[in-house]
């Protein structure tokens, strides 16, 4: 079979490329091609041009044709930077409480919370695990998310969080999408652990990392910092430590208090995601640091709290990027378009800034190189939506469904 594919005709291509990092992006600095196909070797763009020229191109080397029903936009397939899809059971019950007004310590003391989670992904076999995250990631696929992460912490012990792990590491393999794996074994201080929150850590440093490293589970290492998880104080020793072996880190960082953006940016994390709590001190410390500031509206959505102030960190200079954080706590609905597209709305995002948020500040954020724009070297990872006009997309805030979406240059079937 021909190494070659050929995608489209597009009425346009909006390849999110020649981009800045960093700072605001009016719609205007968008490269938008017309009437293009994009022309595929292997699992990379080779070429974009004329759609027509390209068609002649494809009869002569039997490439595979991955057709589009025009009108098409191609936008680069999205990167969703922080997700939990890697868990067991529902927090139904919580979701309802908390809408009726009951606080965080009476929903712990009706066993909900993250202990909840814990204790049900605990019980899950590791196949169950793998097959709950290839039925999610699958989900966000057919939305156009080409690239999950997927953290645990939902063990909070050693041979828990190796379950999770493993198990992350098995669903990518049976996920069409890309799944990149995070320790969160700093997500809380298990319920079940008799030592302090300094001996906990110490024992993930101890027994947990060496095991990551060797069975290459993940290169990346998270923390919940906040008073009601970990202090600043409590997570030092455990950065360093994560430092010293090489990791990327990040952090949950100013959900609901302050610290958190100021240990990630000391610690030189790749990115500081919540942020809804932060201030003029923190948006302008992580603005002109190098940690990505990434912003969880389905997290504000599902708490019914502020969001993240997106449009004060880029005017700041910083670099935001748009994550789903699907959890079955805080953030239940797991949509990225939807999410991005009302972040917009509240923080005055442009459509380019959103976009952005969603495909090359995403995959930043992962440290992917790869993938984020629709540009030569790039993989082909491609979300088609049946528009003329790529404004559409958002304005249907997530509404509007992709009509396909490629994979590393393979068309992904419905299921
Ligand atoms: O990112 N903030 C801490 N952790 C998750 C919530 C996880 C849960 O409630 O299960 C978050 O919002
Ligand atoms: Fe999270």
């Amino acid at each position: 079979m021909s190494n070659y594919t050929l995608a489209g005709p597009f009425t346009q291509v909006v390849t999110m490329s020649g981009l800045p990092m960093n700072g605001p992006i009016p719609d205007e600095k968008l490269q938008v091609i017309k009437n293009a196909g994009i022309w595929i070797r292997d699992e990379r763009i080779v070429r974009i041009m004329d759609y027509d020229d390209l068609l002649h191109q494809a009869e002569r080397e039997e490439a595979i044709l991955i057709p589009i029903e025009e009108p098409a936009v191609a936008l680069p397939g999205f990167t969703d930077a922080h997700t939990h899809i890697c868990f067991a059971g529902s927090r139904a019950r919580d979701y309802a409480m908390r809408n009726a007004g009951k606080t965080y310590l009476e929903i712990a003391e009706a066993g909900g919370g993250i202990w909840d989670t814990v204790r049900q992904t605990r019980a899950a076999t590791p196949e169950q695990l793998a097959s709950n995250t290839v039925r999610l990631a699958g989900e966000h696929l057919l939305r156009g998310t080409t690239t999950i992460e997927v953290k645990s912490g939902y063990g909070l012990n050693v041979a828990e969080e190796l379950k999770m792990l493993r198990a992350i590491r098995q669903a990518d393999r049976y996920t069409e999408a890309d799944l990149v794996a995070t320790c969160l074994a700093a997500h809380m201080k298990p319920k079940d652990y008799d030592g302090s929150e300094t001996e906990y850590l110490q024992l993930i440093i101890r027994e947990l990392f060496p095991q990551l490293r060797s069975e290459r589970l993940t290169h990346r290492v998270d923390a919940f910092v906040e008073q009601s998880a970990f202090s600043p104080a409590a997570i030092a020793t455990y950065f360093e430590a994560a430092r010293e072996q090489g990791f990327d880190i990040t952090v949950h960082a100013d959900q609901f208090t302050t610290g958190g953006s100021k240990t990630a940016v000391e610690y030189g994390a790749v990115s500081a995601d919540h942020l809804e709590a932060s201030g003029e001190t923190e948006i302008n410390m992580l603005a002109t640091s190098g940690t990505i500031a990434v912003a969880l509206p389905g997290a504000s959505m599902g708490l019914g709290c502020a969001y993240t102030p997106a449009r004060k960190i880029l005017d700041a200079g910083g670099t935001v990027a748009i994550a789903t954080d699907h959890n079955p706590g805080s953030a239940p609905m797991g949509n990225l378009l939807t999410q991005a597209a009302l972040l917009g709305t509240f923080q005055k995002l442009s459509n380019a800034e959103v976009l952005a948020g969603i495909t090359f500040r995403a995959a930043h954020a992962l440290r992917l190189q790869d993938r984020g724009t629709l540009a030569v070297g790039m993989l082909a990872d491609i979300a088609v939506f049946n528009t003329a006009d790529y404004r559409e997309v958002l304005y249907h805030q997530g509404m509007m469904l992709p009509e396909t979406v490629i994979k590393r240059g393979r068309k992904i079937k419905k299921l």
